[in-house]
């Protein structure tokens, strides 16, 4: 089975691409290299002792993306393109309007185009908006909060009008919590453009020596110990859940949604600490006012992915901090 990965030299996609070449599935990847490195590619390659058919495409070149379709046999795609940082995209709306939309809009036509009606589509836990309660489950209300946010709900939208009018079509929205965590080797992992906007990344470079301390983004919220709480799931796990959702969409068509969590919380410190557990050091931190727009907690409940998939993350908050550890001082300026 060949499977397309739009956006697979970036941090999630890599990861796919490795894990289906692991399994014995032939993958074509397709990136314009905008947030990611070809280096990416190559280690892939090289980890899974085979070659990955690579196009530096971008998914709104319709004809460009319509050539990939027309070299290779394709059965399904996994859809990773697309821009994801949260502030970026309330200054540049139209770019992240037009990046993610229209780009999964020409994607789909060409895949129509082709015959392909097989998609699994990274969504977000950011489409619940601000919840109400937790843990989060995948019948509560859908809202946004910024474009970035929004560009995830309308695709989610567009493909449940597209399974109405086509029931042919077999979709699964996969809506991530916190991906974090790398390859065990050491070899593929998150190498942020600038300075990370998300904790994980940030410790790590604080970690390697390449930022000064962490900030702390709230202590005054009702959570165990006042910081921020959220569900941080292994990248490995994750993927793992995306060729489970896979086989889903092998028994019929429709369209399915799965929260991809652990379904368990950690808060700030306590990530800190299991990063400084992990690197053998102590990281600096300091206590900042709260980050506008940033939810007290936000973690899944998970059941519905162990029921309909058989899928539950087995990786935890030490096996993720060892192997974003092992990623970042092996790599300490990542892919560069
Ligand atoms: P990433 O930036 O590392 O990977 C995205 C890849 O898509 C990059 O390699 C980028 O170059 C490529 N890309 C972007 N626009 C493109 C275009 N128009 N044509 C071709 N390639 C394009 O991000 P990631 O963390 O791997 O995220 C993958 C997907 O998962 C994204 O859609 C993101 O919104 C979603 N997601 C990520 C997180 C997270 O915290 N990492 C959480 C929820 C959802
Ligand atoms: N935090 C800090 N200091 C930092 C960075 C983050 O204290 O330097 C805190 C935040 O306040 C939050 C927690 O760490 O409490 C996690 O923040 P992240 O930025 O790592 O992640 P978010 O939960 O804010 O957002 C992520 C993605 C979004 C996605 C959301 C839900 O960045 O794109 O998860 O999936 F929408």
């Amino acid at each position: 089975m060949a499977i397309l990965i739009t956006g697979g030299a970036g941090y999630i996609g890599s990861h796919a691409a490795l894990e289906l070449l692991r399994r014995g599935f032939d993958v074509v990847v397709v990136d314009n290299l905008s947030n990611s490195h070809e280096a990416a590619i190559d280690r892939v390659a090289e980890l899974a002792a085979r070659p990955v058919p690579f196009h530096r495409v971008d998914i709104r070149d319709r004809a460009a993306l319509d050539q990939v379709f027309r070299t290779a046999p394709i059965d399904a795609v996994m859809h990773f393109a697309g821009l994801k940082a949260v502030g970026e995209s309330v200054g540049q709306p139209l770019r992240y309007y037009d990046n993610n939309i229209s780009g999964t809009i020409v994607l789909l036509e060409v895949m129509k185009q082709h015959g392909v009606r097989t998609l699994v589509f990274s969504s977000s836990a950011t489409v619940y908006g601000d919840p109400a309660s937790v843990p989060i489950t995948e019948d509560f209300p859908l809202s946004a909060v910024n474009p970035y946010g929004r560009s995830k709900l309308f695709i989610e939208e567009m493909l449940r009008d597209l399974c109405r009018a086509e029931p042919e079509w077999r979709v699964a929205l996969l809506r991530y919590f916190n991906p974090s965590g790398a390859d065990p080797s050491g070899r593929i992992g998150e190498d942020p453009n600038g300075i990370p906007n998300n904790l994980v990344p940030f410790i790590a470079q604080v970690a390697v020596g390449r930022l000064p301390e962490v900030a702390v983004f709230g202590t005054d919220y009702p959570t165990r110990d006042g910081t921020g709480v959220r569900d941080y799931i292994h990248v490995v796990d994750l993927v793992v859940g995306h060729i489970n959702a896979l086989e889903k969409l092998a028994a019929g068509p429709g369209l399915v949604s799965y929260n991809l969590g652990t379904g368990r919380g950690y808060s700030v410190l306590e990530m800190i600490e299991a990063f400084g557990r992990a690197a053998g050091k102590t990281i600096k931190y300091r206590l900042a006012p709260r980050r506008p727009g940033d939810a007290a907690e936000c973690w899944s409940d998970a059941s519905r992915a162990e029921r309909e998939l058989g899928w539950r993350a087995t990786r935890g908050l030490d096996d993720m901090c060892r192997d974003v550890w092992r990623w970042q001082s092996n790599n300490p300026n990542g892919y560069a």
